[in-house]
């Protein structure tokens, strides 16, 4: 990290607007794509919902490489975390999750593959009207690594989510407020 950017990070509490938007902005509809899969993919006619799953889907990852960007450029503040391991468990956790952001839409895109490719119940999709290319899909059964994997995310968010309220409830600090839009800080 150079001098800047780390003078940068000391001075500034809480995240940039930019960094603030892009996490509501995504969380949202990752939110929304894992609570309402099974009902956006299950129909095996409908067009609109899988377009609409597979549309945001695709857009998260284009959304994550700005994301990704914008944090090498902008640091995140430091933790306010006392414990090196609790500090250690939350980097891992965020790590995971930026990973799962390229990995659960990427399985989708090879389900979506297979689905195709398999005639494993049509489910039409496009991306906001495009035709959504076919991936390589070495034979695998990419639904169900898609759907567990989803499974598994979803149990991620769940200890973040938690974290975050222990943070705000329990330890009282400014862990949650530093990445909501507004609100009085310390
Ligand atoms: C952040 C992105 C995404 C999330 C969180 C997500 C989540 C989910 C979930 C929860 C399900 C239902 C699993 C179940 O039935 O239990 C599902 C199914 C499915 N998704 Fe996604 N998805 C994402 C992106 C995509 C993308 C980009 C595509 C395609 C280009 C896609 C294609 C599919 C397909 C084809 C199914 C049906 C799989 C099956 O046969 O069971 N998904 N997704
Ligand atoms: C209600 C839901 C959510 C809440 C309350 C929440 C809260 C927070 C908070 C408070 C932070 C800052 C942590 C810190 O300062 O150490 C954070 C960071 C983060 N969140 Fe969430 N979050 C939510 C949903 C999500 C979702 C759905 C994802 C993606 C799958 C996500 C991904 C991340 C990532 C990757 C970071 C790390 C940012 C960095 O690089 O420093 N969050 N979240």
């Amino acid at each position: 990290m150079g001098t800047d950017t780390l003078v940068q990070k000391l001075k500034s509490p809480r995240y940039t607007k930019t960094a603030i938007a892009l996490h509501w902005l995504m969380a949202v509809p990752i939110l929304g794509l894992l609570l309402f899969g099974q009902q956006t993919m299950g129909s095996h006619n409908a067009h609109f919902l899988p377009t609409v799953h597979a549309s945001l889907g695709l857009l998260i990852v284009l959304m994550l490489g700005f994301r990704l960007y914008w944090r090498w450029k902008n640091p995140s503040p430091a933790p306010l975390e006392a414990s090196y391991w609790k500090k250690r468990a939350a980097r891992l956790a965020h790590i995971m999750l930026y990973a799962a952001m390229v990995l659960i839409p990427l399985t989708g895109w090879l389900a979506f593959t297979e689905h195709v490719r398999r005639s494993l119940g049509a489910r039409p999709a496009s991306w906001f009207g495009f035709k959504i290319p076919l991936l390589p899909d070495f034979g695998m059964n990419w639904h169900m690594v898609h759907n567990w994997g989803g499974k598994l995310v979803l149990v991620l968010i769940g200890l973040h989510v938690a974290a975050a309220l222990k943070h705000h409830f329990i330890d009282r600090d400014d862990t949650l407020k530093r990445m909501l839009p507004s609100g009085n800080f310390h």
